[in-house]
Formats: structure tokens, C-alpha cells, sequence
């Protein structure tokens, strides 16, 4: 059952994104080389408590953090610990507040000091699918219309689409109806309509898409060991279209959603 959120219900949802949002972007500023991983979850859970939230992620069927934290080949999940940060990494943030019962969930993949070009294109890329895939959430437009968004932008590049794990619906639970694949033909599912809110969440791979999930029960990598990345949004339906609900300050990406619509090149 898909559960359809009020203005009222999407206004809580939004304090909770600009907690989630706020407190990635510190982590972002924050990560450094020489930094181990679970010192960025420390900031995290800091982070999100002193805004009054809970760290969502921490005891959901046992994950043992606050975010996830996943380093180059690892695609999602990974466990922050005592991995060190080194120059030329590319490092996945996964975080989710809990605020006034009300679930938000972001990722964002950043380069660590000095990174590869190869490297900056699978970043740019994956942000650019996730803002398409955003693009494509509007009203009378079918489910399966966000994924095959995704998917067209990421294969034009010569990349992979992760199958194994999917976006979903996002509310007083974290995982809520529908599932979200980040692939498919278009024109397919349930009509959007407002009130519907989702965590798109783009997992793009360098090379093939196939993933192992590591002894650990959690962390995700890439079956050929070459690079990942993710980004991910909560993402309410509105009768004005896609609002951002995780949106951070200062991303310009981010604020120009009509710029991903797939009629957009021909404006351009
Ligand atoms: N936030 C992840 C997602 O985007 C799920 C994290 S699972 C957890 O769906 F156990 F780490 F919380
Ligand atoms: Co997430
Ligand atoms: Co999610």
C-alpha cells in the first residue's frame, strides 16, 4: 500500500531533510584525508541529535551506525569503521534523520583531495541521473518514467545500473511502497500524483553492473572492483512538481530541477 502524504505531513518531512541535508553537507566539509570513517559517523550522530533528530539508520535491522559510509568500489551500505580516508578516494555518505516521526534519506558521493577524471565524470554523471530521475517525477507521469530516466542518462555515458537494490517510498518508515527501480521502459506503474513521496537513488558503477555483499552482512561492492557511486534524494510530489525535501544550500544542481527534463536539451 502506497501511502499519500499531506502539506502538512510534507512540511515535517522537509524540517526533517533540512536537518539530514545540514548535517551532510558539515560531513562533506568535514572529510579529509587521514580521517577515518568512524569519525564521520561520530559528526553524524552529533550532528543529527543536536538538531533534535534521531539517526535513522542506527538499529534498522541492526545496522550498527548512523550513516553509511562507502569507499570507491563499495556501492551502498558500507560500515564506517576504521578505514582511513586517503587522497584520490571517492567516498559515499548515506545518512537518514528520524524528526517528529518523519523519515528523510540522502546520499551524496564526493571525491577525497585530488581525484582521477574518470572519477569527477562517474560523480558528475550519477548527480546529473539522479536529477533526471527527479525531473521525470511529475504529475500523470507513470513510476517506471523516473527509473527509465535514469538508466538512458547513465548508459549514454558507457556506465552500469546497479539492479540489486532499488529507491522507494519514504514516511514515517524509511522503506515504504512503491519500490523505485533505477531502470526500465518508460510509461509503466502507478500515475504520480501529489502527496506521493520518494527516495530516488541512482547506484551507477563504472563498469558492469553485477554487486557481492561482503561476509558483514551489509557492505556492497562491485563484482569487478572498479569504482561506484550513489546519490539519493527524498523527493515529495507537489501540484507545483518535484520538491526536494533533503535539498542542500549551495548545490546549484539541485535547484535547477527543470534543467533535467528530457525535453531540456532542446532549449538549451
Ligand atoms: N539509506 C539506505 C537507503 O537509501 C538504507 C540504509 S540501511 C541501514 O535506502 F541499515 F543502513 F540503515
Ligand atoms: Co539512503
Ligand atoms: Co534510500
Amino acid at each position: 500500500m502506497i501511502t499519500m502524504k499531506s502539506a502538512r505531513e510534507i512540511e515535517i518531512m522537509r524540517r526533517s531533510g533540512k536537518i539530514t541535508s545540514a548535517v551532510l553537507s558539515s560531513l562533506v566539509r568535514a572529510a579529509k584525508p587521514g580521517m577515518t570513517l568512524r569519525e564521520i559517523d561520530r559528526l553524524a550522530e552529533k550532528g543529527i541529535r543536536d538538531r533534535g533528530g534521531i539517526p535513522t539508520f542506527k538499529g534498522y535491522h541492526g545496522y550498527p551506525a548512523s550513516v553509511c559510509a562507502s569507499l570507491n568500489d563499495v556501492v551502498v551500505h558500507g560500515i564506517p569503521g576504521d578505514q582511513v580516508l586517503n587522497d584520490g578516494d571517492i567516498l559515499s555518505i548515506d545518512i537518514g534523520t528520524t524528526f517528529e516521526k518523519y523519515v528523510s534519506d540522502t546520499a551524496i558521493t564526493i571525491g577525497i583531495g585530488a581525484i582521477s577524471g574518470e572519477a569527477q565524470r562517474l560523480l558528475r554523471v550519477t548527480q546529473e541521473c539522479l536529477m533526471r530521475g527527479i525531473a521525470a517525477m511529475q504529475k500523470g507521469n507513470r513510476l517506471s518514467d523516473i527509473g527509465h530516466a535514469v538508466q538512458q542518462h547513465a548508459e549514454a555515458h558507457g556506465y552500469g545500473v546497479v539492479r540489486a537494490l532499488v529507491g522507494h517510498g519514504v514516511g514515517t518508515k524509511m522503506h515504504e511502497e512503491p519500490q523505485v527501480p533505477n531502470w526500465g521502459d518508460a510509461g509503466k506503474g502507478i500515475v504520480l500524483r501529489p502527496g506521493l513521496v520518494l527516495a530516488i537513488e541512482p547506484m551507477i558503477t563504472e563498469g558492469t553492473f553485477d554487486v557481492e555483499t561482503l561476509k558483514d552482512g551489509w557492505t556492497v561492492v562491485t563484482a569487478d572492483g572498479k569504482l561506484a557511486a550513489h546519490f539519493e534524494h527524498t523527493i515529495a510530489l507537489t501540484d507545483d512538481g518535484p520538491r526536494i525535501l533533503t535539498l542542500r544550500e549551495n548545490d546549484f544542481m539541485e535547484l535547477d530541477v527543470a534543467r533535467y527534463r528530457p525535453d531540456a536539451e532542446l532549449a538549451a
